[in-house]
């Protein structure tokens, strides 16, 4: 049987060049490979949404649009819609008996977010528990292979903790998935923030404009040592050259603007000038597919109608396998 990747992006606002290095990238490159699921997570997205759901509605097909525009066959990979499979929430009630809160106290991505979050009226328990929600997004597909970026891999762990568990009480029926990092696992923000993030607008979307593109390539945050262009620049955790390798295909160009940045002859402008060219030209068939798709939202809704009924049907099909495991097939 052909293995299968289970991954996933919460809704929450337009794919950006931090989801294709880390997961995107990866997942164009193995649908061949794989029989792939895509999860689009609103019901984990509105664990920190849940005052505003309607902007999650939004942005589903949104998010459905960029996978397309990224080059994801719709006749290979299965879009699904998380809120529309149910058999999700039977799956996540059962695996909340098999982890600790201690467990959860511990992932450090849980715990980051939880500071940013701020909540001021205490933790909601729907976003404290959503690592045993996302264990359920991969196990119900019986993925073999997860790919996120980096700072999803306590979620991974967390999920392979539940499956060991789950096999070892009930019966081996769940598998214990891999994850799998992109080339460069976590993308800095325009602003030299550890990682892109729609609110500290600090991104560059899929879909953006060459004038939006351009914008925040030359207000990019550089070397803060380096005041004049003749000054010997600094490479190491320069967010220009940290793209730069992730997205210029020209390796000579930019091995040349390394050796002229440390040198002190290259000035900030060119090095930025040389990195918009590059990214404009590894947008700009992903720009072209988008707007193709963005004409066509009846065909993307089939799209998604059809994938979330296949995916749904596996969900069903695993459900099945459980409740005989758990000894909840009752004849009634
Ligand atoms: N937590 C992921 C993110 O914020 C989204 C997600 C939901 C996911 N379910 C998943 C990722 C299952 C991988 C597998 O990007």
């Amino acid at each position: 049987m052909i293995k299968r990747i289970l991954t996933g992006d919460r809704p929450t606002g337009p794919l950006h060049l931090g989801h294709y290095v880390g997961s995107l990238a990866n997942r164009v490159r193995l649908q061949d490979e794989y029989d792939t699921f895509i999860l689009i997570a609103d019901v984990q997205a509105l664990t920190d949404n849940f005052e505003h759901p309607e902007l999650l509605g939004e942005n589903v097909m949104e998010v459905a649009t960029d996978y397309l525009a990224v080059g994801l066959d719709p006749n290979k990979v299965k879009i699904v819609v998380q809120s529309m499979v149910p058999e999700l929430c039977e799956l996540t009630i059962y695996f909340m008996n098999l982890v600790t809160t201690a467990t959860l106290e511990r992932n450090p991505t849980l715990k980051e977010e939880i500071k940013q979050r701020n909540f001021t009226n205490g933790l909601p328990v729907g976003f404290y528990t959503y690592p045993i929600s996302q264990a359920s997004d991969i196990t119900i597909f019986k993925a073999e292979l997860v790919p996120v970026g980096e700072d999803q891999l306590p979620m991974i762990e967390q999920t392979r903790e539940i499956v060991r568990r789950f096999n070892r009480l009930y019966k081996k029926i769940l598998i214990e998935p891999r994850a799998m990092t992109g080339q460069v696992a976590r993308l800095p923000g325009t602003d030299g923030g550890a990682k892109m993030s729609k609110s500290l607008r600090n991104c560059i979307n899929l879909g953006d404009t060459p004038d939006q593109v351009r914008k925040r390539v030359m207000s990019m945050y550089t070397d803060p040592t380096r005041i004049h262009p003749t000054d010997p620049g600094h490479i190491e955790g320069n967010p220009v050259f940290t793209y730069h390798d992730a997205f210029n295909p020209n390796k000579g160009e930019v091995a040349d603007l390394k050796e002229r940045y440390v040198a002190g002859t290259v000035g900030d402008v060119e090095v930025k000038e040389k990195l918009f060219a590059a990214l404009n030209a590894f947008l700009e068939p992903i720009r072209v597919r988008r707007a193709e798709f963005a004409s066509k939202p009846e065909r993307v809704r089939e799209i998604v109608v059809e994938g979330t009924r296949k995916g749904r049907a596996v969900a069903q099909e695993t459900m099945r396998e459980v409740r005989e495991a758990m000894k909840l097939a009752y004849p009634l």
